[in-house]
């Protein structure tokens, strides 16, 4: 079941997504923490901060709206309170996700996590708003999402995976640009911006009126974007969206994704991810599948490679 990426070697494809894990530590009681390859912590910033105000989840046909706020302990608990006691589990890697309004910001938490001890790697949640841009999303935006991999990847320490936001018209194009400025992997991807309303009362669902859909609901996009992404670059991909049972994360692999995250689906069963790690090992048995590796990029299309993406559209 072991898998390599940017340097890290994984016990298992099967990684518990950020925001919906905690901080990795929580979850000892209820899942074995070293059955997975690793864990991405919750988003962490410079300052602790509180998040929006609730209702802060809704569920959705086939998936969940999230608009939490990034609620976090700061990147000084982080590393004096949460991560010491995953040095229990050292098979389990941790995964810092990291997250900031400013590149300085990014940079400030990069430089503080390079001086602790038991983080395998980071990821560099860009889905959020650049303050000074005017608030476009640094992943959506082709010169801020350059310039911040181009700084963030010599500050690092540590492999640099770029957590690609969805809410772009060409992840290719957004995976060129982090593969060219340096970046070791990619995580694609982020939830879809999104947003519902009570009709009874004509309010948002979310106190802060749109949020991020996330769940089996944003699969079939998911494994398309895990497949473009693939396909333009050569640093490898984790794949994510969706992902609930074994197929799933099987689907993931063929389109070219090295690891598989799991997220929403821990809310449904908290030892989701477990459960998962297992279940795929069980596939690859009843498979005749002798290392889940080969299953990366194992896509079998029935046209030529290489044919335009666009061209491929239907309807
Ligand atoms: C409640 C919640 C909180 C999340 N928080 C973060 C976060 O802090 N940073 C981040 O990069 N992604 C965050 N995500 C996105 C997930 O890590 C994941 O990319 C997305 O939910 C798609 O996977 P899934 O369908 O398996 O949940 C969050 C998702 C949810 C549902």
């Amino acid at each position: 079941m072991k898998v390599t990426f940017a340097g890290l070697e994984l016990v298992s494809p099967v990684i518990a997504a950020s925001g919906t894990f905690g901080y990795g530590i929580e979850f000892e009681e209820i899942v074995s923490l070293e059955r997975l390859g690793g864990i991405v912590t919750k988003g962490i910033s410079l300052e602790p901060m509180p998040g929006h105000a609730s209702p802060r989840l809704v569920q959705t046909a086939s998936g969940m709206l999230n608009a939490i706020g990034l609620q976090n302990v700061g990147v000084r608990e982080y590393i004096e309170k949460k991560l010491p006691p995953m040095k229990r589990y050292p098979r389990c890697r941790v995964i810092v996700n990291v997250f900031g309004y400013t590149e300085d910001d990014y940079l400030g938490v990069i430089d503080r996590l390079n001086q602790a001890e038991g983080v395998a790697a980071y990821e560099l949640n860009v889905s959020c708003p650049n303050v000074s841009a005017g608030g476009m999303a640094f992943g959506a935006d082709c010169a801020a999402l350059e310039h911040l991999v181009a700084r963030a990847k010599p500050a690092s320490t540590r492999p640099l995976i770029v957590k690609l936001s969805p809410n772009v018209t060409s992840i290719g194009q957004m995976a060129r640009i982090c593969a060219g400025a340096g970046a070791d992997a990619l995580s694609v991807a982020n939830t879809f911006r999104a947003m519902a309303i009570d009709v009874e009362t004509r309010q948002p669902r979310l106190s802060n009126i749109t949020g991020g859909l996330s769940g089996p609901a944003i699969k079939p996009i998911a494994v398309r974007m895990v497949y473009e992404a693939a396909q333009a670059v050569s640093i490898p991909v984790l794949g994510m969206g969706g992902v609930v049972t074994p197929e799933d994360a099987v689907e993931f692999l063929l389109a070219g994704a090295t690891a598989v995250q799991v997220g929403t689906a821990s809310y449904a069963d908290p030892r989701a991810t477990e459960r998962l790690a297992r279940g795929l090992e069980s596939w690859c048995r009843s498979h005749s599948v002798e290392r889940v590796a080969s299953l990366t990029g194992g896509l079998e299309t029935p046209h030529p490679a290489g044919l335009p993406l666009e061209s491929s559209q239907a309807g």
